[in-house]
């Protein structure tokens, strides 16, 4: 069984980089070696030896939590990450306290730009998951410097965000999060849109188990599950971050087809274009291979055009910086 498992992974033959080895792409290149999900992780940092020391670390676990994935460490060396199959934009200034994902736009959009552009560079085909904050806007950024088929630059907000919905709703309603499945729309901020119609409990609908008030409080509380986290910490969580990342590229690399919530340019999808923003949609080994639409009623059209009406602002200050450097 341990030989089989040692040759599928073998011959999955994949590359992945990750670009920031801090809490979120460290946490990240972690998952991905201890799943197995890739043969080699490039971790890449520009403090010096960071990365190296990470993705040392890391390596240092395989005999422990018996995986063969290598991971290597590179102090911004992007010759280290040619031929990636997908790569992960980790980059750039997590918020602190006080802060929104909107106030780390300017530092952030000069990161996401210079690493696109070698990650482009050295990978032209790779698949490019951006996690960067603001994130809507950073992916959009990322998108504007890789000038490639939006289909292979997309965000991870929807995996992280459903992610903590469901977890709340495991709690309460005391099941296992396993089975509870659910789709959250719009931008990865305050505005995001939950769909308890698209809620389901071991296939039974969340609203024949759960009392609207109380669905109400924890839709409420995932809006700003990312805010609870840095109010805690300091700083913004990793771990379930990290793990959404990895998620992602495990149905990129193994072609799984799955279906998730994911930032993705909308070309006429929800009556909406050129607008990066979370959708459904199904990632397989092409990046997003199907945008799915989902037939909403006028009050879920509202909450997603007042969440596309928010990153569509955050948008409009980054054109306006591009503009002004042109
Ligand atoms: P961190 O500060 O721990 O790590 C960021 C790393 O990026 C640092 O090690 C830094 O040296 C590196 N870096 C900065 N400029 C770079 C460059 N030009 N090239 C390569 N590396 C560079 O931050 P953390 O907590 O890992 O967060 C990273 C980003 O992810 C933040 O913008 C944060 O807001 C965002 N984030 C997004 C989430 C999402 O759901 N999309 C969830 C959590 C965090
Ligand atoms: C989060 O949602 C801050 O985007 C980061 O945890």
């Amino acid at each position: 069984m341990a030989f089989a498992k040692y040759i599928k992974n073998k011959q999955n033959n994949m590359k992945v980089t990750v670009v920031g080895a801090g809490n979120v792409g460290a946490t990240c290149a972690d998952v991905l070696a201890h799943r197995e999900i890739a043969n080699e992780i490039v971790l890449l940092d520009i403090k010096e030896g960071f990365a190296e020391g990470k993705a040392l670390d890391i390596w240092e676990t395989s005999p422990i939590n018996l995986y063969d994935s290598r991971t290597v460490g590179s102090t911004n060396d992007y010759s280290k990450t040619a031929g990636s199959d997908v790569v992960v934009i980790t980059s750039g200034l997590p918020r602190k306290p006080g802060m929104s994902r909107d106030d780390l736009i300017a530092t952030n959009a000069g990161i996401v730009k210079q690493v696109t552009e070698n990650v482009v560079k050295h990978s032209p085909d790779a698949k490019i998951i951006c996690v960067s904050n603001p994130l809507d806007v950073m992916t959009y950024c990322a998108y504007l410097t890789a000038q490639i088929d939006p289909s292979r630059v997309f965000g991870m907000a929807g995996v992280l965000d459903t992610a903590r919905y469901r977890s709340f709703l495991a709690l309460e309603l005391n099941v296992s999060p396993k089975d509870i499945q659910a789709v959250l729309m719009g931008g990865h901020g305050d505005t995001m849109v939950p769909l308890p119609r698209y809620t389901t409990v071991g296939g039974i609908p969340v609203t024949e188990l759960i009392a609207e008030d109380k669905l109400n409080e924890i839709i409420e509380r995932t809006k700003f599950g990312g805010g609870e986290i840095v109010k805690l910490l300091g700083t913004s969580a990793w771990y379930a971050p990290g793990a959404a990342a990895a998620q992602m590229v495990e149905a990129i690399v193994r072609d799984q087809k799955r279906v998730f919530p994911v930032c993705a340019w909308l070309q006429g999808e929800y009556g909406m274009n050129d607008i990066y923003l979370g959708v459904p949609v199904i990632l397989g080994k092409n990046g997003i291979e199907r945008i799915i639409e989902l037939d909403l009623n006028d009050d879920e059209k509202a909450l997603l055009e007042e969440s596309a009406t928010a990153v569509r602002n955050v948008m409009s200050v980054l054109d306006n910086m591009n503009a002004q450097e042109a």
